[in-house]
């Protein structure tokens, strides 16, 4: 028996780690040579002291108080040298990656499909030349790097974590340098390789209900979050309004069509800016939230998408006088994503 710990470290990498039953989880980090902060590793203290955001876990009973309060305790907050999980956890180190001795992983990948979804956006296909697959956090992304190592760009997953087949929804921009690599060149066979996962946009323990916020291809993590509502077999309700630009920018409703059977409590709007859609609903995403969505503020937000859409989203939440138990986003910007390769 083991658990899987996803270390969250300040400088947005993560890693995960596996933890054996009955062992700390300095102790397991250490055995995968990721050097957690300690000092005393004895609950004296205080240097590992660290936010459990998810999970079940036995604190010890062996710590001083001037090492973790009790205030400290119910803030979650953990010593990692006497920490023993119970369940799969995720934990923020407020600690840079490197100063860990540890950074993100690099994975071996080939292309296995790309497929043109629409005018705007395209589905990339990789098979995970690792039998395990990759460990990310639903609504987390990687950077991908071409073969001949050039271009590399960050993506967020919209398939399942652990899963070997990966997804991301890439929008074809028109002379971007993946997207002319991605849409003339690249094919079948292909090796891609990816750095990460990365980002503090992913899906926390569901305890209200949710509204889901996507703006064009920033529907590619609420997507990969939904693999993972399903699997929990969530009775929360959950609504999602998808807004793209125009008509030919629609991608995926047979999927989001699909989740409705699968997640009882799930709904979503579509809505289509271009005044001249055949869609129902026009406008932004904005002008279809309505109070039952928002629960008087008890309801955790998930938004993704370029970063008009949400400042806008921000500026209207304000405007209405709504503070969500939760907000969570991620500005979707294409060029801003770019790493040195
Ligand atoms: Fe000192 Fe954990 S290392 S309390």
């Amino acid at each position: 028996m083991s658990y899987t710990i996803a270390l969250n470290f300040e400088d947005g990498v993560s890693r995960f780690i596996q933890c054996n039953a009955n062992e700390k989880v300095l102790d397991a980090a250490y055995r995968q040579k990721i050097n957690l902060p300690m000092d005393c590793s004895d609950g004296v203290c205080g240097t590992c002291k660290c936010h459990c955001e998810s999970g079940q876990f036995d604190l010890g009973d062996d710590f001083l108080d001037d090492a973790l309060s009790d205030t400290e305790v119910a803030q979650q907050m953990v010593l990692t040298c006497q920490m023993v999980p119970e369940s799969d956890c995720v934990i923020n180190v407020p600690m840079a990656s490197t100063l860990c001795k540890t950074a993100s992983q690099k994975w071996d990948t080939t292309i296995s499909r790309i497929t043109s979804l629409s005018e705007s956006t395209l589905e990339l296909e990789l098979a995970c030349d690792e039998a395990c697959g990759i460990d990310f956090l639903s609504g987390q992304y990687v950077n991908l790097t071409t073969p001949q190592g050039d271009i590399t760009r960050a993506y967020s997953f919209s398939s399942l974590p652990g899963a070997n087949y990966l997804t991301f929804l890439i929008r074809n921009v028109p002379n971007g340098a993946m997207s002319l690599y991605l849409s003339q060149h690249a094919k079948t066979g292909d090796k891609m390789t990816l750095a990460g996962p990365q980002g503090s946009f992913y899906l926390r323990e569901v305890q209200r209900p949710l509204l889901l916020l996507a703006g064009g291809t920033g529907l590619s993590p609420l997507l990969s979050i939904l693999h993972t509502l399903a699997r929990q077999e969530n009775k929360t309700p959950i609504h999602l309004i998808y807004g793209v630009s125009r008509d030919t920018d629609r991608v995926k409703l047979d999927e989001l069509q699909k989740f409705t059977e699968k997640l009882s409590n799930f709904s979503f709007q579509l809505c289509v800016s271009d005044p001249a859609t055949a869609e129902a609903l026009t406008g932004h995403v904005t002008d279809h939230i309505h109070p039952d969505h928002l629960y008087a503020g008890e309801v955790d937000i998930y938004l993704c998408g370029p970063p008009p859409m949400v400042d806008s989203v921000m500026d209207w939440l304000q405007q209405q006088q709504i503070t969500p138990t939760h907000f969570y986003y991620e500005k979707f910007t294409p060029q801003a994503a770019e790493v040195p390769a």
